[in-house]
């Protein structure tokens, strides 16, 4: 037994032995916050090349598996990240939880809403926890908006305004990341950190969504913009907006905090663009590489981020207050008077995902952001995607109910 003492509380926890599918990006970037739980011990992992597994066995003392089915088939394993390409979330997932393991699945919890749902069905059945994620949605700053609109202390909740503008799609990406059949594009990727946010916030049901959505980039064919109207049950909304080509940098805005909560050099303008145009195919695909875990990449002392990280320009709006949501504070503009509200610093970025799976491993918590709620952001995206096609308003809930019978 491991005794855990953190900002709150000391909670009680049992160790969870966990075991890694995919050394990417993804992984790199949740890696300090799974080494920073004292629960969790990194005993296995798999990948497709063989150096950054082989580096993670010398870096853990783990085991580096030559397979995902010898991974599967260690009885010291208790749970799997899978952090694996989009498109694999659901294979994997539903193989580990019928293996007995628990699975943290990255977002997109996979890329069709029909995937989603046998995942789920699949750990109902086997008695196991997914929990999706990490996505913006469990930023503290949004953990902490949401308990004050739901403490009704501002009055009804009426609206979210949010939007971000970024160079997502001028990053270095594998072809499938340009393939929207494939799970590329802004939709499947931002959406999902947008759509879980506003529904953290609003903790209301959606029941509609009206949305465009385009490639305005022939050579990067994906979705990369999008703007989307969401109503919630009772009448509050939301309005969503990204753009993944952006030239534009909405970090302006919160106070050039970069998303993943490290400050940021404006005279930096323009640097993905600028790199991307001198870069082969060839070249683009060893740039993703090169951002990636294995010996010599920054994984090994990653540096600190000394803010929430944060997903764009977000403003909450009930009867009696506006509340402007930062990656370092939550300003609220009321009636006569405006206070601020300082989130203390993370102690490390995305440890709040870790704690809630872990916690629900452990059954000390039930977790907000378990298979159902992938399921129900997954709707959101589909229907999104389907009313830019159509021109229509969509129900994500009838999406589910279609798909049920
Ligand atoms: N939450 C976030 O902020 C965030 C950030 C980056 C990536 N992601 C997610 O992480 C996932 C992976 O994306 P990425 O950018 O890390 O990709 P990546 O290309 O950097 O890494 C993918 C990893 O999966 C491995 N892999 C590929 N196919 C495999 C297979 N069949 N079996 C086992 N391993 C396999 C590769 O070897 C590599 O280690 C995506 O779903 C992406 O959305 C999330």
């Amino acid at each position: 037994m491991i005794v855990l003492a953190n900002r709150a509380e000391i909670i009680v926890m049992t160790s969870v032995n966990l075991a890694i599918v995919g050394l990417g990006r993804g992984f790199m970037l949740t890696l300090p916050a799974l080494r920073d739980n004292p629960a969790v011990r990194l005993r296995a992992a798999f990948s497709l090349r063989t150096e950054p597994r082989e580096h993670f066995a010398k870096q853990f003392d783990a085991i580096a598996c030559d397979s995902f089915e010898s991974l599967l088939a260690l009885d010291e394993i208790d749970a799997v990240y899978i952090a694996t390409p989009h498109e694999i979330h659901a294979e994997q997932t539903i193989a580990a939880v019928r293996a007995g393991k628990h699975v943290l699945v990255e977002k997109p919890m996979a890329i069709g809403l029909k995937d989603c749902m046998a995942m789920e069905a699949a750990a109902q059945e086997a008695g196991k926890i997914i929990i999706v994620g990490p996505s913006h949605g469990f930023d503290a700053p949004i953990q902490k908006a949401a308990e004050l609109v739901a403490s009704g202390e501002f009055g009804a909740f009426r609206m979210i305004t949010t939007f971000n503008f970024t160079d997502f799609m001028y990053r270095p990406r594998r072809p499938e990341e340009l393939d929207t059949s494939r799970g590329g594009g802004v939709v499947y990727s931002q959406a999902a950190h947008q759509i879980d946010l506003v529904r953290r916030i609003a903790g209301l049901p959606v029941s509609s969504i009206r949305a465009t959505a385009a490639n305005w980039d022939p050579k990067r064919p994906s979705e990369g913009a999008y703007s989307a109207l969401m109503t919630f049950e009772g009448g509050a909304w939301a309005t969503m907006t990204y753009s993944g080509y952006a030239h534009y940098d909405v970090d302006e805005l919160v106070g050039w905090i970069s998303e993943l909560g490290f400050d940021k050099d404006p005279q930096a303008y323009g640097a993905a663009r600028r790199r991307l145009a001198n870069m082969s195919p060839e070249d683009e695909i060893a740039a993703k590489v090169s951002r990636t875990y294995g010996p010599g990449s920054e994984s090994d002392s990653p540096p600190r981020a000394p803010h929430h990280e944060h997903f764009g320009y977000l403003l909450v709006s009930c009867d009696k207050a506006d509340l402007k949501v930062t990656p370092t504070e939550i300003t609220v503009y009321g009636n006569s008077e405006r206070q601020v509200i300082d989130i203390p610093p993370p102690r490390l970025p995305r440890v709040e995902v870790i704690d809630e799976f872990v916690g629900a491993i452990t059954g000390e918590i039930t977790p907000v952001h378990n298979g159902r709620w992938g399921v129900d952001t997954m709707a959101c995206c589909e229907a999104l995607l389907e009313s830019s096609r159509t021109g229509e308003e969509i129900s994500p809930g009838a999406i589910i109910n279609n798909l049920s019978f």
